[in-house]
């Protein structure tokens, strides 16, 4: 009998299913969209029972699709979107919506939890992370002080993929990757800080017990098997953050390989084999899927998003492939035009939620075609703003760039952050992001791979290599120069706006 690993990410847009049998193809994929509530501006929203009618659902349709037997189904694999927050009562039900890692109502909590825990430096030097409004523990604090109703029936804290666990296995569990994005882990240890949970007045006993990616968190309930279509007692491993468990399906595991996403947002993610930090924390530092290793991350919230936006908004119905193709008929730097990718505020470099997006140096010569070319650019320069932190915090030498996402089926858009980067960028055949890395680590676990650095080797293939192109090169080292400048100088402005 074919035995079969199954991955669900429970990303922001979709509940996606995915199949892959035990070298790693693809046999089938399914996704159920879901919507998010934006109740008042900064916040971002969503309703926990659809992302469990979305799972089960998308594992009826990949089932169907295979189609596959429930008994060829070995293992189960969780990702999904970090940092939301999941608040339950005693019995296990919903307090409140979910409040996803891309609101912005928190900025009053991280001065509050950087002062809790005597100042940035501690709390870097504990979590590896500096308090950002994206994160899980602000977001606690802030029902405490908005919503004291719900606060007070609150018994257990989960993120996204980890409701969906409950609802599969009725059993409260997280992976560490994705507990370190709560802000309330001690990276070293792996596991709860209990002084920062202490020091933020958070009972210990809300956290859930947590997992290495490829370990078992729990089987199947007879009811979850009714309710998917799943074998009751098949294992469901704890698998991964969406960021790590992407990694793991891209090859990032081992230092040396870098991977650049370049989906809505754009994610520059580096393994380490020591829970290394960024002493401002202008970067994260997280735990890995991949068992005892960390790795940081920079994260430039609106990527392939500024593009969509751009898109939108100034050259509506037109396709993307239409505008790119102009863009490639600008000069490199785009006739002195800059653009800056801070449409949703901004993580890395500059973690400031009041960081707004901006085109500078327009003049009467720019086109259309000058300012896609302009955003295309602009997001590579931050990406390459991710790259100078980690090279200053101590990162070992990097090998090998691995680009993924939307973003990177740009030929153009490849070459550009190859040429601003100054480095040669590899694509792989693996294009099922995390979910891919969630079945993976679902397969590890299952025995089916000794281990996830093997896993990796044996299902993911470098399939192409874009070069810099040295002109370019050096027109973007003059030109990121100047988009350094962009944001001090703008900056009392974006916080007078
Ligand atoms: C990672 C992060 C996003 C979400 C969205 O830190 O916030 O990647 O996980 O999927």
């Amino acid at each position: 009998m074919r035995r079969l690993f199954l991955g669900i990410d429970v990303s922001t847009t979709g509940a996606k299913a995915l199949l892959i049998d035990e070298k790693g193809a693809v046999v089938a994929s399914a996704t159920t969209p879901l919507t998010v509530q934006t109740p008042k501006p900064l916040w971002s929203e969503q309703n926990p029972h659809e992302w469990w009618m979305g799972t089960w659902r998308s594992i009826r349709d990949v089932m169907a699709k295979a189609p596959a037997s429930a008994d060829e189904i070995a293992a189960v694999g969780l990702t999904g979107q970090m940092h939301g927050l999941v608040l339950l009562d005693s019995e296990r039900r919903v307090l409140r919506p979910a409040i996803l890692w891309n609101d912005q109502r928190t900025a009053a909590e991280c001065d509050d939890i950087r002062s809790r825990m005597g100042g940035k430096a501690h709390l870097v030097e504990v979590t590896g992370n500096d308090a950002l409004t994206g994160f899980t523990a602000p977001k606690i604090l802030w029902v405490r002080k908005h919503e004291p109703e719900a606060y007070a029936k609150a018994a257990l804290v989960l993120l996204p993929k980890d409701y969906v666990r409950l609802r599969l296995t009725d059993v409260a569990a997280m992976d560490k990757a994705d507990g370190s994005g709560t802000l309330l882990f001690d990276l070293r240890a792996r596991d709860w800080s209990k002084e920062v949970l202490d020091a933020l007045e958070i009972p210990p006993a809300w956290m859930p017990e947590t997992f290495e990616g490829p370990e078992i968190t729990g089987r199947i309930t007879k009811k979850a098997a009714e309710e998917t279509g799943l074998r009751e007692g098949t294992p469901v491993m704890a698998g991964g953050g969406d960021q790590a468990a992407g990694a793991v399906g891209a090859g990032a595991v081992r230092p040396g390989t870098v991977a650049v996403t370049l989906g809505t947002s754009g994610v520059v993610f580096a393994a380490t084999e020591s829970p290394l930090v960024e002493p401002q924390g202008r970067l994260h530092a997280f735990c890995h899927a991949a068992p005892g290793r960390w790795h940081f991350m920079g994260v430039t919230l609106a990527a392939a998003g500024s593009l969509q936006w751009y898109r939108d908004t100034l050259a509506p119905g037109v396709p993307f492939d239409t505008l790119v193709a102009e863009a490639a008929g600008v000069p490199a730097g785009s006739e002195g035009l800059l653009f800056t990718p801070y449409l949703s505020g901004e993580r890395t470099p500059h973690p400031d939620p009041l960081a707004r997006a901006s085109f500078v140096g327009l003049t009467v010569r720019h086109r259309r075609a000058h300012l896609t070319r302009a955003v295309l650019e602009g997001v590579a320069f931050s990406m390459k703003d991710c790259f100078a932190l980690l090279e200053g915090a101590g990162l070992p030498p990097v090998s090998q760039v691995r680009i993924a996402g939307g973003g990177a089926k740009s030929d153009l858009w490849r070459k550009i952050v190859s040429s601003v980067l100054n480095v040669e960028i590899a694509t792989v055949n693996s294009t099922e992001g995390a979910a891919f890395g969630a079945a993976l680590l679902a397969g590890v676990g299952f025995g089916a791979f000794p281990d996830v650095d093997a896993a990796c080797e044996a299902t993911i293939k470098v399939t192409g290599r874009d070069a810099p192109d040295a002109d370019w090169t050096s027109i973007y080292d003059a030109e990121y120069g100047r988009y350094r400048g962009v944001y001090p100088a703008l900056k009392p402005i974006f916080e007078s706006l």
